[in-house]
């Protein structure tokens, strides 16, 4: 049985602009998913990441992650296997490039934690641009959040490229970026700037694979736009960031203990938002689940 047939609307109608706006349940496996933002955001209860999720389970979340850009699932008990596991329904885990970061014994698990020189990622970013085949979604699962602040946002750049000028549109239709890793992390080890340095050349404007929308796409720290000094790269996709991102295509979320948040790397950027107690503990474990090579 399709997707499709599978939805039930019991909330408001779907605009075909912006996507789903209602809540719909699926009968057959449980899950009922209700958006939180219209253009971005979703949360879907009815599943519990620590059992096997069937097949029909797995076209579901895929799908609505594609929709809605970035799904959370609240009150999550998960072991490092059963968190893998889950993630298998967004794609195959990937090894990420700060190794150091590393939960010890599961390559595939990066723990997010601020301390021993990691910093939040504050600005405005898409994850491991610089692989030939980037992630289609970065995983996080909360496991210690402070009191306050340390939240999580995400912007939809799919319609912060629907927002753009026509002229822009098609300028950045017709632009492509070398990715690199970034060099502002001075304790990358050296292992993996040998392994994970690229460069990997990918189009700025990318068209996701399920959903058929085309959306922004760049790490401003990693990418260079081919043809371009590097200085005005970096002003341009400076410039564009700020006029592209505004309260309204992004959602933020704000942690609580067991939350599951997944964030669809394919038309989005995100960041983390650094103004918590740093006496208190933020730990977030992260996994990365590969994608397609970009294409436009
Ligand atoms: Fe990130």
């Amino acid at each position: 049985m399709s997707v499709t047939a599978l939805l039930i609307q019991t909330g408001s109608d779907y605009d075909c602009e912006i996507g789903r706006t209602a809540t719909w349940e699926d009968r057959m496996s449980g899950i009922t998913v209700t958006p939180l933002q219209p253009s971005i955001g979703a949360e879907v209860s009815g599943v519990d990441l620590s059992r096997p999720l069937d097949a029909a389970t797995r076209e579901n979340l895929a799908q609505a992650l594609a929709e809605h850009l970035s799904l959370v699932f609240h009150d999550q008990a998960l072991t490092p296997d059963q968190y893998l596991a889950a993630a298998e329904a967004f794609g195959p885990p990937m090894r990420q490039h700060y190794s150091q970061h590393h939960m010890p014994g599961y390559s595939n698990i990066g723990l997010v934690y601020h301390r021993n020189g990691q910093r939040p990622a504050e600005r405005w970013h898409t994850d491991h641009t610089n692989r030939e085949r980037p992630p289609a979604a970065t995983i996080l699962y909360g496991v210690e959040i402070p009191s306050k602040g340390g939240e999580t946002s995400v912007a939809s750049m799919r319609a912060a490229y629907n927002e753009l000028p026509e002229g822009e549109r098609r300028r950045l239709d017709s632009m492509r970026t070398l990715n690199s890793l970034d060099t502002d992390n001075h304790d990358t080890r050296e292992e993996d700037r040998e392994k994970f340095s690229g460069p990997y050349i990918h189009p700025m404007v990318r068209r996701h694979p399920l959903h058929g929308s085309k959306a922004v796409f760049f790490h401003a720290g990693k990418a260079v736009i081919e043809g371009m000094d590097p200085d005005a790269s970096r002003d341009y996709m400076a410039d564009l960031i700020q006029r592209m991102i505004h309260p309204e295509i992004v959602y933020t979320h704000r942690w609580r203990k067991g939350d599951v948040l997944v964030i669809d790397d394919r038309a989005t950027m995100h960041r983390a938002h650094g103004d918590y107690d740093r006496s208190e503990s933020r730990v977030l474990w992260r996994i990365i689940v590969e994608g397609d090579r970009p294409v436009l």
